[in-house]
């Protein structure tokens, strides 16, 4: 190989210009120039120098992060250099979380201690029972979730001493200890049931579960299978790099910003029916649809563009989202227990359609995350309504690691974008008088 540097000749000024080309851990995934390096390529002394325009950071890295991989065309997805497939096989949601924050597997005495203090951080303030009890009965549970995380900040003034390492990690515990206790709250406000609160003998899906579901019982017994299913659901979940809501995360963290009003602002992030909602989405869709027959119609109006096949396609993933096969597999195991979803024929109908349609052949549309993860939910009993909340409980983690790796990241100041300004020119301020009827529609 040659030198690792790129020569531009700029033909508006007839100069060369020699830029370093750098990488990550993969020669091949993840080399890249600094775009700050274009500024030295000017006409004239008082231009400002060449930007890079790239509207929703098609093919921009804002950081270097060591925290999770994806090769795209590939289907491959690691936390830390472990493949997902390893971890949703062998791992439980708070050994990955652990590593996803750590970088590394816990020892035993690690897990245990990790477990210990997560497990002694679930129960909320009394006040916050309250501030939940203030939302409408129809209120969205996700809406609920974002509120309540948000409020979290009044509870913890001391969160915002965000260069101290020790008051992060106590942030980092609070935040994956209590998320499922406010989503679980937040579901049985919607339910009007009563709270059921967290039992620190069960794991941590376990204990979710009973959060939820709990009714008359002295103690709640989760159905083993669907811990489990959860559990991998949560792996699956647990981060994803720089997408929209992890984004969110860093960018507000980066103004250093408390960590509970930024989780707020990822979790908004996550809530758009392009992102996490969209697992909401496709179970509306499905019913809408409402039997196998009516498949082909739904893809022609897919395909007329009036509509979008929620659950398919990606920004990264061009060939398969390793997450949905492994959805996929669990999905056996717990209809065996809640007996099958009708929903499920219709699923797997589209994506038979789907995957033999030029359309989404050529752009290259593939069933992603959240195309069977809200048939599972809802076999298990969630509402519709709550399957964007369960995608926010396990991100939480993912969250905190990319806010804690953007904060001791040297390189990495407040976010803040350039723009290509495309506005008026300097003019001179119109009295009201001199104005002329509406322009503006
Ligand atoms: N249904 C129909 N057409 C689609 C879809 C879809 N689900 N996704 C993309 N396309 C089309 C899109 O219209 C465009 O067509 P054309 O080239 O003719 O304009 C082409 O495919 C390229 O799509 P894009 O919008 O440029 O792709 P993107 O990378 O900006 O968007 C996406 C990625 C996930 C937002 C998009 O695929 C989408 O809206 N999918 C449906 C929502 C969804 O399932 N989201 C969950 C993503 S996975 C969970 C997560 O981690 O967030």
């Amino acid at each position: 190989m040659g030198k690792n540097t790129l020569t531009i000749t700029d033909n508006r000024t007839g100069k060369t210009y020699e830029i370093p080309i750098a990488y990550g851990t993969y020669p091949t995934y993840g080399a890249y120039i600094k775009t700050a390096d274009l500024r030295q390529i000017r006409v004239s002394d008082d231009d400002f120098g060449l930007m890079g325009y790239d509207p929703s950071f098609g093919n921009t890295a804002s950081c270097r992060s060591a925290i999770t991989f994806i090769d795209g065309e590939r289907g491959i997805l690691r936390y830390r250099g472990y493949p997902i497939e390893q971890l949703a096989e062998r791992s439980t949601y708070l050994e990955t979380a652990y590593l996803i924050l750590y970088g590394e597997l816990p020892t035993r005495q690690e897990l245990d201690a990790w477990t210990a203090e997560v497990t002694h951080h679930t129960l909320i303030h009394e006040s916050i029972k309250k501030f939940l009890d203030g939302f409408h009965h129809d209120a969205h549970p996700m809406g609920m979730l974002i509120g309540t995380v948000g409020a979290l900040s009044t509870f913890y003034p001391e969160a915002k001493e965000i260069h101290d390492a020790a008051t992060r990690r106590k942030q980092i515990v609070r935040l994956i200890a209590k998320t499922p206790t406010i989503a679980a709250f937040a579901y049985r406000h919607m339910r009007g049931l009563p709270y059921a609160y967290p039992d620190n003998d069960l794991s941590y899906t376990g204990n979710f579960l009973n959060m939820l579901f709990k009714t008359t019982e002295l103690k709640y017994a989760p159905d083993p299978v669907l811990e489990r299913a959860l559990e991998v659901l949560f792996i699956l979940h647990a981060d994803h790099e720089q997408n929209c809501s992890s984004t969110a995360m860093r960018t507000i963290g980066s103004s250093h910003a408390d960590p509970y009003s930024a989780l707020a602002g990822a979790a908004g992030g996550l809530y758009g029916p392009l992102h996490g909602g969209a697992n909401e989405q496709v179970l509306r869709m499905l019913q809408q649809i409402g039997s196998k027959d009516r498949v082909p119609a739904y893809i022609k109006r897919v395909k007329d563009g009036e509509v979008l096949l929620m659950g398919f396609g990606h920004r990264v993933y061009k060939n398969y989202d390793p997450r949905a096969t492994i959805i996929k597999k669990i999905a056996d195991q717990v209809f065996q227990v809640t007996g099958t979803n009708p929903l499920l024929d219709i699923a797997l109908e589209l994506e038979r359609i789907a995957l033999q349609e030029d359309y989404f052949i050529t752009r290259r549309l593939y069933p992603n995350v959240d195309f069977y993860s809200g048939i599972i939910y809802q076999a298990m009993g969630f509402p519709v309504e709550m399957f964007p909340v369960l995608f926010a409980v396990p991100r939480t983690s993912g969250w905190m690691a990319q806010w804690e790796e953007m904060l001791t990241d040297p390189e990495q100041r407040i976010s803040r974008p350039r723009q290509v300004y495309t506005g008026a020119d300097v003019r001179d301020y119109v009295p009201m008088e001199q104005r002329g009827g509406a322009r503006v529609a």
